[in-house]
């Protein structure tokens, strides 16, 4: 199975939440690809909107971006796992972007990693390079170099396969690849069988690019 991770950061408030949605369906959302598994991920705020909006596609799930460290109690404005559960299937943890403006470590990513696993929710581990740590455990790791998010210079495959080896990911892991993935070259990183899925940013933002992306990464023979 493969997986797109579609990661909203904090982009939109309310009303764009809402036009996102209403864009994103007015798309055949049911004519994609029923074995590919699509997580989405928007700013806490709205995870129970999107939630609703689209129960009824049994291939969507939803994620948090993030995952707090600490159990439910006095953490003012943190969200926990408690919190999360029954609301996200999935938390990205580790970013690039909390590890930089937020100075998470690997102590930290492993402490978000034990909360979520602690409510059910599946950690998806975010690493730049070879010097961040996979916890234990940990069934999905996303590649995301830093050199790619954003920019629009996305990693070659070759390159992206041989950074796994170096992370010594196995076949029992899900291997996720970040960083300029959009409608245009997905199908490159889904078409190798040592890669089962990409998170995009920037091709997450617009709902119709979005949909391209999981069209394309649709009926991909593995
Ligand atoms: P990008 O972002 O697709 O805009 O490069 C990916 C990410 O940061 O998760």
């Amino acid at each position: 199975m493969n997986y797109v991770i579609g990661n909203l950061k904090s982009h939109k408030n309310l009303a764009e939440a809402q036009s996102w949605l209403d864009a994103f369906m007015a798309h055949d959302v049911a004519s994609l690809d029923p074995h590919l598994s699509i997580i989405i991920c928007p700013p806490y705020p709205f995870i129970l909107i999107f939630k609703e909006a689209l129960a009824q596609f049994h291939n969507i799930s939803i994620g948090s971006q993030d995952i707090s460290q600490y159990g439910a109690g006095k953490y003012t404005g943190e969200v926990s796992a408690f919190t999360l559960r029954g609301l996200a299937t999935h938390a990205l943890i580790g970013h690039s972007e909390r590890r930089t403006y937020f100075h998470e470590t690997d102590v930290t990513v492993s402490a978000k990693v034990d909360q979520a696993r602690s409510m059910e929710i599946a950690p998806i581990v975010l690493v730049r390079d070879e010097h961040d740590l996979i916890p234990d455990g940990v069934d999905m790791i996303a590649y995301e170099p830093v050199s790619a998010i954003g920019t629009g210079h996305n990693m070659s495959v070759d390159d992206v396969i041989a950074m796994k080896k170096k992370l010594g990911i196995d076949q029992s892991h899900m291997f996720i690849y970040g960083g300029s993935a959009t409608s245009g070259n997905v199908r490159d990183y889904l078409s190798h069988p040592e890669i089962q899925g990409v998170l995009p940013g920037t091709s997450t933002l617009d709902p119709d690019e979005f949909f391209s992306l999981l069209e394309r990464a649709s009926y991909i023979p593995q």
